[in-house]
C-alpha cells in the first residue's frame, strides 16, 4: 500500500510471487536429506505483511539437534576434512552460482517471510549473500598465503545460530567462511524466517556437496541451546541479542569452544555542520528506516552539529513524508513489515517510554496497512543522554536525536553506550573523518556514508556488541586453529 501522501502516491507495482516454489511443510535437513523432526512438533512461518501462515516448520529437539551433529561429524572426518582444498572451493563456487540462478526466488521468499522491501532483499540481501560464497570460495585453496608460516587446521563441527533481520545474508555470512576452511556446519535460522535458509538447503542439495557437510535444523531458542551444549560442537558462530550472547558465552564457558557473538548495538551517526546536507540527510534515513531499523548496527543514534541541527531535522522531516511504508512484496516500498507481531510490541514499548520520558515525538504521516505489522518511521528529540530510549536498542525504525559542539564532546558521547559496533561521520575534513575513526569505540566506522558492507571487509563489535569479526580475512581466522 503506498503512502497517502498525495505528493507521492504511486500505482503499486508487487513483485510476482507465481515463479516460487514452497512447501506447505518443512522437515530438517539433515545428512543431506529431508527428515521428519523426531519432536513431530510444528509451528506457523508468518507474513507480516498480511499475518497469513506461509508453511509450518519443523521445531527440532535434542534427538534431531545429537543427529545433525553426528551427520556433521561423519561428513568431517570421512569427508570434508579430507578433501583437497581446491575441490572444497569448487562446491562452495557452485553454491554461489546456484544461489545467483535462483535469485529472484530466494529475493521474493525472504520479502514474504521477513517482511523487508523487495528493492533491498532484491539488490542487497540476496546478491551480498552470493557474494559473500564467492568471496570465501576463492580463499578455500589459499589458506596458507592468508596466514603465512602459521599451522593452519579447521576447527571440527561448527553450530550457527542466526537472527532474523538478515536471513540468508546471515547464513552466508556463517557457512561460506566455515566451508572455505574445512568445517562442516549445523545451522539453525530463526524461528520467524527460516524459509530462505530452507530453500538454501535445497540449492545445497542440488550443488552436490558432499551429504552431513551442511545441515540445516529449525527451531527456537530451546533447538539452539542443544546445539550450543552439545559436547561434540567445536565452535559457536551467533548473531543476535546481547542477551542470548551472555547466555552463550556462559554455557560455554571452560569448555574448548570457541565462539564469535555478533550482538547488538546502538550505533551513532555524527553530522557536522560542513557535511554535505542532502547526502547526509540519505545517510540517516538509510542508518535507521533501512530494512525497518532491524539492523544490528542502525544508525540510531544522531548526533547533530549545534548550528545546523534545526535545518537537519527539517529536512529530515521532509524526506520522512515521501518515504512508503506498505507491503514488501511492492517495488514502491521504502519500509516494509516489522519481522514480527513481538518485534512490534518492543519497539512499541520504546515509543511509549520515550514519550513518557518527556522527548518530542515525529512521525511519518502515511497511513498504515490495517493488517500486517507496521510502524512508520519515528524520530525524538528533546532526549537526554540517560533516556532509556538513547541507552537501549530498539531495532525498529525509530531514531533518536541530539546535538553537539565539539569533536570531544560528540566522542565522549557517542561512546557512551555499553555497545559499539558501528558508527557513522559526516563531515568535508578528512583529518577529521581519521581523528573520529581512531577514537570511536567502534568495530565499524563509516564516513560520508552508512550501512555499506562488503565481503571483504571485517565486521564485528567492541564491548557488549560482541566479539571475533565476521567477513574478510579476518573471518577465516574464526574458524581455523593457527599454530
Ligand atoms: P534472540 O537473540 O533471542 O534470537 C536470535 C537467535 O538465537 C534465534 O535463532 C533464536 O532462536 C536463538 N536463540 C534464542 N535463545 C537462545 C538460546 N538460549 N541459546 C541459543 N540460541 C538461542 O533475538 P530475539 O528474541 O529474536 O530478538 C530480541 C531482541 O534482540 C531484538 O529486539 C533486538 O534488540 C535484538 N536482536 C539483535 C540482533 C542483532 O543482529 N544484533 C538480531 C536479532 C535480535
Ligand atoms: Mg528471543
Amino acid at each position: 500500500m503506498a503512502s497517502k501522501n498525495k505528493n507521492w502516491e504511486y500505482a503499486p507495482s508487487l513483485e510476482s510471487t507465481e515463479h516460487i516454489t514452497l512447501k506447505k511443510r518443512y522437515d530438517l535437513f539433515i545428512n543431506g536429506k529431508w527428515v521428519k523432526s523426531a519432536s513431530n512438533k510444528y509451528f506457523k512461518s508468518i507474513n507480516p505483511n498480511d499475518e497469513k501462515v506461509i508453511a509450518e516448520i519443523s521445531h527440532a529437539n535434542q534427538r534431531d539437534v545429537n543427529r545433525a551433529i553426528e551427520a556433521a561429524r561423519n561428513a568431517y572426518t570421512k569427508v570434508w576434512s579430507k578433501m583437497p582444498a581446491n575441490e572444497r572451493g569448487k562446491y562452495i563456487y557452485r553454491i554461489a552460482r546456484l544461489m545467483q540462478e535462483r535469485s529472484r526466488e530466494l529475493a521474493v521468499i525472504e520479502s514474504l517471510d521477513a517482511g523487508k522491501p523487495i528493492r533491498e532483499s532484491r539488490d542487497i540481501d540476496i546478491p551480498l549473500a552470493c557474494n559473500h560464497f564467492f568471496y570465501y570460495a576463492g580463499w578455500a585453496d589459499k589458506l596458507d598465503y592468508a596466514f603465512p608460516n602459521r599451522q593452519i587446521s579447521p576447527l571440527g563441527v561448527a553450530g550457527q545460530i542466526i537472527p532474523w533481520n538478515f536471513p540468508i545474508l546471515m547464513a552466508a555470512w556463517k557457512i561460506a567462511p566455515a566451508l572455505a576452511t574445512g568445517n562442516t556446519v549445523v545451522l539453525k535460522p530463526a524461528e520467524t524466517t527460516s524459509l530462505s535458509a530452507l530453500k538454501l538447503a535445497e540449492i545445497i542439495q542440488d550443488s552436490g556437496l558432499p551429504e552431513g557437510v551442511v545441515n540445516i535444523i529449525t527451531g527456537y531458542g530451546d533447538t539452539g541451546a542443544a546445539i550450543v551444549n552439545h559436547p561434540d560442537v567445536n565452535k559457536i558462530a551467533f548473531t543476535g541479542s546481547t542477551g542470548v550472547g551472555k547466555i552463550i558465552q556462559k554455557s560455554i564457558a571452560g569448555s574448548e569452544k570457541k565462539a564469535t557473538l555478533e550482538l547488538g548495538g546502538k550505533s551513532a551517526n555524527i553530522i557536522f555542520d560542513d557535511a554535505p546536507l542532502d547526502q547526509a540527510v540519505e545517510g540517516i534515513v538509510n542508518g535507521i528506516f533501512f530494512n525497518q531499523g532491524h539492523v544490528c548496527c542502525a544508525g540510531s543514534r544522531l548526533f547533530v552539529q549545534e548550528g545546523i541541527s534545526e535545518k537537519v531535522i527539517r529536512k529530515l522531516k521532509h524526506r520522512m513524508k515521501s518515504l512508503v511504508v506498505g507491503n514488501p512484496l511492492d517495488k514502491n516500498t521504502d519500509v516494509g513489515a516489522i519481522n514480527s507481531k513481538e518485534q512490534l510490541d518492543i519497539i512499541n514499548k520504546y515509543i511509549k517510554i520515550g514519550k513518557k520520558e518527556g522527548a518530542e515525538i515525529h512521525q511519518s504521516a502515511c497511513s498504515l496497512p490495517s493488517k500486517g505489522y507496521f510502524c512508520p518511521p519515528t524520530i525524538f528529540t528533546n532526549v537526554a543522554q540517560s533516556s532509556v530510549i538513547v541507552q537501549e536498542e530498539i531495532f525498529g525504525p525509530v531514531l533518536t536525536i541530539q546535538t553537539f559542539r565539539t569533536v570531544d564532546e560528540v566522542i565522549q558521547k557517542a561512546n557512551n553506550t555499553p555497545y559499539g559496533l558501528a558508527a557513522g561521520v559526516w563531515t568535508d575534513k578528512g583529518s577529521r573523518i581519521f581523528n573520529l575513526t581512531t577514537k570511536l569505540k567502534a568495530g565499524v566506522v563509516w564516513a560520508n556514508t552508512y550501512n555499506k558492507f562488503d565481503p571483504s571487509s571485517p565486521f564485528g563489535g567492541y564491548k557488549e556488541s560482541g566479539f571475533g569479526r565476521e567477513g574478510g580475512l579476518h573471518g577465516l581466522s574464526a574458524y581455523l586453529k593457527l599454530t
